[in-house]
C-alpha cells in the first residue's frame, strides 16, 4: 500500500485529518504545507465554470486541473474526483481511472455512491488503485441537497453503504452533510477514516472547498467558514492598479526597459 495512504489510516482516532480542495498549482502548493490530503474536486464545475451541476464536468477538465495541482503537491496525498458518467461499469471505471492516474500522477481517486458502486470499487482495488468513497449528499446524482440522516431508513442505508465500501477496500470515506449522531455512529463503526464536510466534528477529518474558505465564492452553506476575504484583497489591488494606470503613476521608469 502507498506509504502516504498508510499514514492517513494510522491517523484514525489519533489526530484529525486535514483536507481541502485545489484546482490549480499555486493554491495547491500552499495547501501542501498544511493538508494531509488535497482533493481535486469536481466542485470545480460550480466554483470555476458556473455549471449548474457537477454532471457537466468532463474527464478532460479534471485531468487538466489535476495536472496543474500535481505541480504544487509534493507531500500531501492527492486525490482526484472521477466525474459523472465515467465509472458506470467496472470496465469503464478501470479504463478511465487508469487514464487519470497516468496523466495526473495522483495517488488515488474518489467515487460517489454506496451499494451500487461496490463492484466498481472492488475492481479498482483489485487493480491496486487507492479509492476514496463519498456518501451522504451526492452532488453528481442527488436532485435536492438536504442533509442526510433525518429518517431511520436513510440512516440505516448510509450506515450499510459505509460498511460495504469499507469491505470493498476504500481507504477513507467522505461524509457529505450527514447528521451529527449518524456521523459519530459511522466513524465509530468503520476502521477507515471518515472525512466530513457539513458532517460535524465527529468525523476523523474535515474537508472544505478552498474558494469557500478564502472568500472567493458566493457560497452560503451553513457548514462553510470563511477564514479570509481574498476577493476583497484582489478588489483593493485592482482598484489601486486602475487608479495608478489612469494617473500615469504606473509603470514607473523602474518597471520599464531602456537601452
Ligand atoms: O467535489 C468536491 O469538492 C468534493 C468535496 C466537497 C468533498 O467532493
Amino acid at each position: 500500500m502507498n506509504k502516504k495512504i498508510k499514514k492517513i489510516l494510522k491517523k484514525k482516532k489519533k489526530s484529525k485529518i486535514v483536507c481541502l480542495t485545489a484546482y490549480s498549482k499555486k493554491i495547491a502548493s500552499i495547501l501542501d504545507k498544511y493538508c494531509d490530503l488535497v482533493l481535486v474536486g469536481d466542485s470545480l464545475g460550480s466554483v470555476l465554470y458556473n455549471y449548474k451541476s457537477t454532471k457537466e464536468v468532463t474527464l478532460e477538465t479534471m485531468i487538466n486541473h489535476s495536472k496543474s495541482v500535481r505541480l504544487g503537491v509534493q507531500n500531501s496525498i492527492m486525490i482526484v474526483d472521477m466525474p459523472y458518467n465515467t465509472y458506470r461499469t467496472p470496465k469503464e471505471a478501470l479504463k478511465n481511472v487508469k487514464l487519470v492516474m497516468k496523466e495526473t500522477r495522483c495517488d488515488g481517486v474518489k467515487l460517489e455512491g454506496g451499494k451500487k458502486i461496490i463492484p466498481i470499487v472492488k475492481n479498482l482495488v483489485k487493480n491496486k488503485i487507492p479509492v476514496m468513497g463519498h456518501v451522504g449528499i451526492l452532488p453528481q446524482t442527488d436532485k435536492k441537497f438536504f442533509f442526510k440522516g433525518k429518517q431511520q431508513k436513510e440512516s440505516e442505508r448510509i450506515l450499510n453503504d459505509t460498511a460495504l465500501l469499507e469491505k470493498a477496500g476504500v481507504f477513507s470515506i467522505v461524509l457529505e452533510c450527514i447528521e451529527t449522531k449518524l456521523s459519530k455512529q459511522i466513524t465509530e463503526k468503520i476502521k477507515i477514516p471518515t472525512i466530513g464536510i457539513g458532517s460535524s466534528s465527529n468525523c476523523d477529518g474535515q474537508v472544505l472547498v478552498i474558494d469557500d474558505l478564502i472568500g472567493m465564492s458566493e457560497s452560503k452553506f451553513k457548514f462553510v467558514k470563511k477564514y479570509a476575504d481574498v476577493s476583497k484583497v484582489i478588489d483593493t489591488a485592482v482598484k489601486k492598479y486602475k487608479a495608478e494606470v489612469q494617473k500615469k503613476q504606473f509603470p514607473k521608469a523602474k518597471h520599464s526597459f531602456k537601452n
